[in-house]
């Protein structure tokens, strides 16, 4: 029972060896080597066309291989002669097994051994010269090898000699017990003779042979073993090349019936020993080139020392290409760039369209950008149009150039200068508009306004207003430095003042008190001053329109400084008075002009004389703690007067200073500034003068109480001057 299961395990082992044999061979062979029906293998040896083992598989009889079956495995021969053939190959060589020359010798000198074995090539064979080496092997050793080449003998030799056994190296063959030498080209017919010099006598104890043979190179080693082993190896393998025929390639082409290298895809030539010519298969295809369907395309692909590629191999006919899987790019060779993911075409395209998308929507950003940009710009530039920017321009350009001349700001500047006209920077608020703290740049401080919409008839009014304004470099005016015409509302840019309102400086107690009467004489003689140089100086005349105490500025010195032309008129120079929409503060309005609506330099003349009352009184111009009729300041500074009870009225900061005689004086003069018909009223050229008069009679007393009288009224009838314009030009005026 166990017999037998082993058995069946060996025949089971037999039958899996059997096909993975099969297998071996049939992927190795893929391709025939030999004609159709004919037998291709003599035992291991692989028999190709031209040679053949029977009549119609080989070339010609040149070709024969006799295979010799009764023995195991069957050994090849040669034709019909004793040479053992091993290998077969289509490059055009085989291995032939050759005998090994011996002399041997006894310890008494005797011969026991000799043979000197020859060998004769047919025709279409020669032994190949660079494969093969006629190696000889001895201590004490001479050989020679010589036959035919062509059609000529050769002879060559060599010794080999040692005295110790010590001195030979494995793998040497240079003299030393083992001699190599190389055999001429075209050698047909080999024959060998080994010799001893010594019959072996002075090395017996370790070398008692001596032998010689041409063989393959790679098939023998030396070592010092050898010395004894080789002498039971009876043959040694050499490499035979052989060829068609005895012509050449064109020789051979001529007749293609007889031409050997019957596969299509195969080409002819001459080797580099022996005659004839062989075929080879092209590049990229392998098989039997003497067959006519003998050269096939090699799928390299199956064969990783063929092809070179990191992912897929395609073969194609007589080469290959390496591919890349989808998704991939590259060449796809291992020692090339190989296959790189992720640049496909379809990686490429959706890159592209992404990239392209990118450009559009910058572009299209930019676009809107320059457009908002070219908006701005526009209404910037309507604006300024609007605003009669080109009027000013013009009038500016027409000017002189001067340092002190206004100039046109931008919208920018005024932006940055007022933080974005931030609430903060409010300093005042009025029924012209807003006005703003700003810094500019080069560290001045001004006083940005902020006018209410311009109507569009009045923009050639309003740039002339500006002009004027800009012209008027009177101490005692706010200076106009500028204006900024490409927003939607003008800008006026003021110099700043510091030190507040006149109205504030009467209202509050405590800036009153400090408030004397000297700088109040001063005050009224400076802004009645300016008020004339308007009136008659300007050019053309200039009606503020406007007077009162809030609109007059101090300083820190206390120079009063008149502001808030926004409701002034230029009065044409063949006209002297104009007909307007009542326009003013009321308290100050003149009452003529409230009737007539005709504005006259006189209506300035009536609030100036309300502004005197406020500085002799301190009183506010309207209040509702008066009774009805004398809820107006001006009509209840006038019945006091007619009631004989001035004093009563006076502010009680001025009065106690010895100065009754000023303040009489400046109360008349008040009161006929506030005739009720303009014709009665003085011109302001006259309440200027007369003003001053007293200023300087009191300096002049301050300065020389001794001095007399006469004296004083000579100092008053000098000249002086009163008005001082931008140009430096004075107005000399003679009372
Ligand atoms: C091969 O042998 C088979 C059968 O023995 C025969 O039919 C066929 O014709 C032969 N082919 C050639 C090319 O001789
Ligand atoms: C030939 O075949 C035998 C047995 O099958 C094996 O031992 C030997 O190594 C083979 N020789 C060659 C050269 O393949
Ligand atoms: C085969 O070899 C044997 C033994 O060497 C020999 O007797 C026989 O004649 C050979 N056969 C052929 C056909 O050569
Ligand atoms: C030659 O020497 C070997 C050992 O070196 C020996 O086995 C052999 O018998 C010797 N032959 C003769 C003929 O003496
Ligand atoms: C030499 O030795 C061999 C055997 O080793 C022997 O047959 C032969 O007769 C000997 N010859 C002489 C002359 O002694
Ligand atoms: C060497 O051997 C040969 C052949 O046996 C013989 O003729 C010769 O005399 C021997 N020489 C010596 C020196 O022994
Ligand atoms: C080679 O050996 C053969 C056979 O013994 C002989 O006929 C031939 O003359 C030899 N050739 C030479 C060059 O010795
Ligand atoms: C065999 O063929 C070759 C080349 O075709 C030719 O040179 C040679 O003479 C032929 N031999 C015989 C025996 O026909
Ligand atoms: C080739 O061989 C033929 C006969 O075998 C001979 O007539 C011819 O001269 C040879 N040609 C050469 C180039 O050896
Ligand atoms: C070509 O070769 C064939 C076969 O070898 C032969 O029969 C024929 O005569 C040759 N033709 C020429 C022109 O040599
Ligand atoms: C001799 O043999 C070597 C190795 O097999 C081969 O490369 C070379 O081509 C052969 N020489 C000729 C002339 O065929």
């Amino acid at each position: 029972m166990g017999l037998h299961l082993l058995l069946l395990q060996v025949q089971l082992l037999q039958a899996i060896l059997l096909i993975f044999a099969l297998t071996l061979v049939s992927t190795q062979a893929n391709f025939p080597v030999a004609n159709p029906n004919c037998t291709d293998r003599c035992g291991n040896v692989s028999i190709p066309f031209p040679f053949g083992t029977i009549e119609g598989c080989y070339l010609n009889s040149s070709f024969l291989v006799t295979c010799n079956e009764t023995y195991n495995p069957p050994k090849a021969f040669l034709l019909r002669t004793t040479i053992e053939i091993t290998s077969i190959s289509m490059e055009g060589q085989l291995r032939v097994l050759q005998f090994i020359a011996k002399d041997c010798y006894s310890r008494n000198g005797t011969r026991v051994l000799y043979h000197d074995p020859w060998i004769e090539l047919p025709i279409y064979l020669t032994a190949n010269n660079t494969a093969n080496k006629f190696t000889v092997i001895g201590c004490d050793t001479y050989a020679f090898v010589h036959g035919r080449r062509m059609n000529r003998n050769y002879q060559t030799g060599c010794t080999a000699m040692c005295d110790n056994k010590d001195d030979l190296a494995s793998g040497s063959c240079s003299g030393l017990g083992c001699c190599q030498t190389t055999i001429p080209k075209e050698v047909w017919r080999v024959n060998m003779t080994v010799k001893s010099y010594d019959n072996h006598t002075n090395v017996m104890e370790f070398n008692n042979c001596s032998y010689a043979f041409l063989a393959e190179e790679s098939e023998f080693t030396f070592s010092p073993s050898v010395l004894s082993s080789l002498r039971n190896v009876e043959k040694l393998p050499m490499v035979v090349d052989w060829a068609i025929g005895n012509g050449t390639c064109e020789e051979a082409q001529k007749n293609m019936s007889s031409y050997a290298c019957k596969s299509p895809n195969s080409k002819c030539y001459k080797p580099d020993n022996g005659y004839g010519y062989r075929c080879l298969c092209w590049e990229g295809y392998q098989g039997n080139p003497y067959l006519p369907n003998g050269c096939q395309d090699i799928d390299e692909c199956k064969d990783p020392s063929l092809s070179n590629c990191e992912k897929r191999c395609e073969n194609t006919v007589g080469s290959y290409q390496c591919v890349c899987p989808k998704g991939y790019h590259g060449d796809g060779k291992k020692d090339g760039k190989g296959c790189i993911r992720g640049q496909s075409l379809v990686f490429k395209l959706v890159t592209a369209i992404a990239l392209g998308i990118t450009v559009i929507v910058l572009a299209a950003c930019w676009f809107h950008f320059i457009l908002q940009k070219k908006k701005l710009i526009k209404m910037k530039h309507k604006f300024f149009l609007q605003n009669g920017g080109p009027l000013l321009k013009e009038k500016l350009t027409r000017r002189d150039t001067s340092p002190d001349m206004a100039r046109i700001f931008t919208s920018a500047e005024l932006k940055k200068a007022t933080n974005n006209f931030h609430d903060s920077r409010i300093i005042g608020q009025g029924g012209f508009g807003t006005v703003y703290k700003g810094f500019l740049s080069d560290n001045r401080i001004v006083a940005i306004k902020k006018s209410k919409q311009v109507d569009k008839n009045q923009v050639e009014q309003f740039i002339n207003e500006v002009f004027v304004l800009s012209q008027i470099n009177h101490r005692n005016v706010v200076r106009l430095l500028g204006c900024c015409l490409d927003t939607q509302v003008p800008l006026l840019v003021y110099e700043f003042i510091n030190n507040g309102t006149l109205f504030e400086h009467i209202n509050n107690k405590t800036k009153a008190r400090a408030l004397s009467w000297d700088k109040r004489l001063t005050v009224a003689a400076e802004v009645a001053g300016v008020l004339a140089y308007l009136h008659s100086a300007a050019s053309p005349p200039i009606i503020h329109r406007d007077v009162k105490s809030a609109n007059i500025l101090l300083d820190a010195s206390f120079t009063a400084k008149v502001s808030d032309f926004g409701a002034s008129r230029l009065v044409p120079l063949d006209q002297s008075q104009l007909s307007t929409v009542v326009q003013g503060t009321f308290g100050y309005l003149d009452p003529e002009y409230m009737q007539t609506n005709q504005l006259t330099e006189k209506s300035d003349v009536y609030s100036f004389g309300v502004v005197l009352v406020e500085l002799l009184t301190g009183k506010n111009v309207l209040s509702s703690d008066r009774p009805q009729e004398e809820r107006n300041l001006a009509s209840y500074f006038l019945s006091t007067l007619k009631q004989n009870q001035l004093f009563q009225v006076l502010d009680d900061n001025i009065v106690c200073e010895g100065n009754n005689e000023e303040l009489i004086s400046v109360s008349m003069l008040a009161k006929r500034c506030l005739y009720v018909r303009g014709e009665d009223r003085p011109s302001m050229k006259e309440v200027a003068m007369e003003l001053e008069g007293l200023r300087l009679s009191q300096k002049h007393s301050k300065m020389q109480t001794e001095l007399d009288a006469p004296e004083m009224e000579s100092l008053l009838g000098e000249k002086f001057n009163v008005f001082s314009n931008g140009e430096g030009n004075s107005t000399s005026i003679g009372l």
